[in-house]
């Protein structure tokens, strides 16, 4: 055949913007891979529910195995959320010999590890570019741009909707509770925002950084986490005053032989490169022994920008499958480091 096809698993905040992606720039992604990239069909949870997005020919379905089964579907597009179900969904499609791409961090976070072995094992690529800091290529600055350097240290906000609501309570004086509502109303938060607010979306996201920069196995439990749920429009007011402003910042690096994983509200100068960074959009300053001071910024949540992400993985499966390459850009975990655990 001379498209590609793609089942689409879930149709929500990105899976709307996979989509509408797919469909205003098919040109772009022709001339990229060099034939038609087609969506076949989409699980949801409810195919009556009204939606604001044409699907034209795609159908959609409730039952994963007509996605997960069709043998004419080659890459499978996770972006349903939550952990069991997709993992299981994400299995059955490896193990059926699909490609996968995903935007969950939630999943790779816990379990990456393990669905990455499986998709060696079944000679498929499993990309997940959007897990982390939505539209902004993180994962491949430092998988590819930054390959061969040894990275000190990472520092960013990683999480959209805690920035949003941090940005909104500073400069517009908006309650927590208001701020927080705009940011779900706007499709940044998570379908429960206890993990955004908790630090904990973060603190995932900070796990799979980790991994990549360190060369290393990074659990989630390793991550030192506290949220903004208790962060008041007093204590910004306080901040401003001083001079100063409160991020949610996600830090890695290594102190005395040790690798060392944090989320935290925390006080910066209004001069630093990270002060600067408002509402939905993260910035990722990485420090390599080579390259010197980088910083990776753009949005990080929201429907095109996630999609965005989640298109590159899909382009880059496609270009693999033209090589005949794919489960092979998998690169194991170079050292055993020792983890500074949160209770040290
Ligand atoms: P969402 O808006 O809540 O959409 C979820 C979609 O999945 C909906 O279409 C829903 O169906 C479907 N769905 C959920 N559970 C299902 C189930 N058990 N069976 C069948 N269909 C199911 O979520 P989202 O914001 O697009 O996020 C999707 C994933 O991307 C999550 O892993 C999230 O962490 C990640 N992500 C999100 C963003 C962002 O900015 N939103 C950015 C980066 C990564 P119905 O439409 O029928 O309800
Ligand atoms: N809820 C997440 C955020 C979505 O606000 O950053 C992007 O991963």
């Amino acid at each position: 055949k001379n498209y590609v096809s793609i089942g689409l698993l879930g149709l929500g905040t990105v899976g709307s913007g996979v989509v509408q992606l797919i469909k205003n720039h098919q040109e772009d992604l022709i001339h990229q891979v060099g034939c038609e990239v087609r969506v076949k069909s989409i699980l949801v949870r409810d195919v009556e529910k009204d939606r604001d997005i044409q699907i034209g020919q795609t159908y959609l379905t409730t039952d994963a195995n007509e996605v997960l089964q069709d043998p004419e579907i080659d890459i499978v597009v996770e972006v349903i959320g939550g952990v069991e179900e997709a993992r299981e969904h994400i299995i059955q499609a490896l193990e059926a010999k699909k490609h996968v791409v995903t935007a969950n961090k939630d999943l790779i976070a816990l379990h990456g590890p393990e669905l990455q072995k499986k998709a060696i094992e079944n000679n498929c690529d499993l990309f997940f570019e959007a897990s982390v800091a939505g539209g902004v290529p993180i994962l491949r600055g430092l998988s590819e741009g930054l390959s061969s350097d040894r990275i000190q240290k990472l520092m960013g906000i990683v999480n959209g909707t805690t920035n949003y609501i941090l940005t909104k309570m500073d400069e517009d004086g908006l309650s927590y509770e208001t701020a927080l509502k705009e940011a779900q109303d706007l499709g940044f938060a998570e379908a429960d925002p206890t993990a955004d607010v908790e630090g904990l979306d973060a603190a995932r996201k900070m796990a799979i950084l980790a991994r990549l920069a360190f060369h290393t196995n990074v659990e989630l439990e390793d991550v030192e986490v506290s949220g903004i749920s208790n962060v008041s429009v007093e204590d910004l007011n306080y901040g401003q005053k001083l001079g100063l402003k409160m991020k949610l910042i996600g830090h890695a690096h290594i102190d005395n032989q040790q690798l060392e994983v944090s989320v935290q509200p925390t006080f910066l100068a209004k001069s630093h490169p990270l002060a600067a960074v408002k509402n939905e959009y993260n910035a990722v300053y990485v420090n390599g022994e080579a390259v010197g001071e980088t910083m990776f910024y753009g949005p990080g949540a929201g429907s095109l920008p996630t999609a965005t992400a989640v298109m590159a993985d899909v382009v880059a499966v496609v270009k693999n499958m033209r090589l005949g390459v794919n489960g092979k850009s998998v690169v194991a975990p170079r050292f055993e480091r020792v983890l500074k655990t949160p209770d040290q």
